[in-house]
């Protein structure tokens, strides 16, 4: 089954499609840890994957501490995501991609700002050969977003100016991505993708609550996942704010 299947059917088994950014400051390694499992124990009947960041790679380390939440992880049936937004060349993106496979997780975050030819070309490769999934990045969630994602480029082949992330969402769609990444912040860009890979790549949202971004809108442009960070791990009562922000999905999906 290809990762853009095993999330569908999560979303459908939790009822979900809020994925958990599980994402906590830094702090002492042991405190750290404990708290990750209490958040996850606590929100996992309400979120349909989760997805990690260098925030717990870093300090507790691949393949020890990170061992324990992605065993926790597959205990509850919930897909986990690396967020590493590999951005090399390709050799080292390959070695980057099978150690983060290897480690457990179901998919990667890859960033296409580097092309094709020895720069993507071997994490789709390595991802087919794992039978695991890669994410796109096609539009940021952060303010300097625009700079990069959002610059118009003169494309030869058509002899026309055209904003960079949609190039990127073209490239998802013939690179088989299994899904794509725009920001909640930016529903109309949400809205553009979405009428260039219709059903065929889902679309995947980050920068609900903390950053601003309005779950409604997102949902509205077409985004299929919203990824939630500090709106559940940085509140008094996580489970609570998970069981709010999936109840705000279901309703902003029923309605479409
Ligand atoms: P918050 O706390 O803001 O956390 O809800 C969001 C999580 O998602 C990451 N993030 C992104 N990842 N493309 C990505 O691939 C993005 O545009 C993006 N924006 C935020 C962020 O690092 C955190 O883990």
């Amino acid at each position: 089954m290809s990762f853009k299947q095993i999330i569908e059917e999560s979303s459908q088994k939790k009822e979900s499609n809020i994925i958990l950014a599980l994402d906590l400051p830094p702090t002492e390694l042991d405190v750290l840890l404990h708290k990750t499992l209490m958040i996850l124990d606590a929100v996992e009947g309400q979120i349909c994957a989760v997805k990690f960041n260098r925030h717990l790679i870093l300090p507790l380390g691949l393949f020890a501490g990170v061992q324990k939440l992605l065993k926790r992880a597959k205990e509850y049936d919930l897909p986990t995501i690396m967020d590493c937004k590999i951005n090399d060349v390709g050799s080292t993106n390959k070695i980057i991609a099978e150690h983060y496979y290897n480690s457990g997780f179901d998919a990667l975050t890859a960033n296409p700002f580097v092309g094709w030819k020895e720069g993507m070309q071997p994490v789709f490769e390595t991802a087919k050969q794992y039978d695991r999934g890669v994410i796109l990045l096609v539009f940021m969630s952060h303010e300097g977003s625009s700079e990069g994602y959002g610059q118009e480029v003169f494309v030869e082949k058509t002899q026309l100016p055209t904003s960079q992330y949609e190039i990127f969402a073209q490239k998802a769609l013939e690179w088989g991505a299994d899904g794509v990444v725009v920001g909640a912040t930016y529903p109309e860009r949400i809205r553009r993708v979405h009428s260039i890979l219709g059903k065929s790549v889902p679309i995947y949202s980050p920068g609900v609550g903390v950053q601003g971004g309005k779950i409604e809108d997102a949902v509205r442009g077409g985004a299929r996942y919203l990824i939630v960070g500090r709106a559940i791990t940085m509140t008094e009562d996580p489970l609570q704010a998970a069981k709010s922000l999936k109840v705000t999905a279901q309703k902003a999906i029923s309605v479409l």
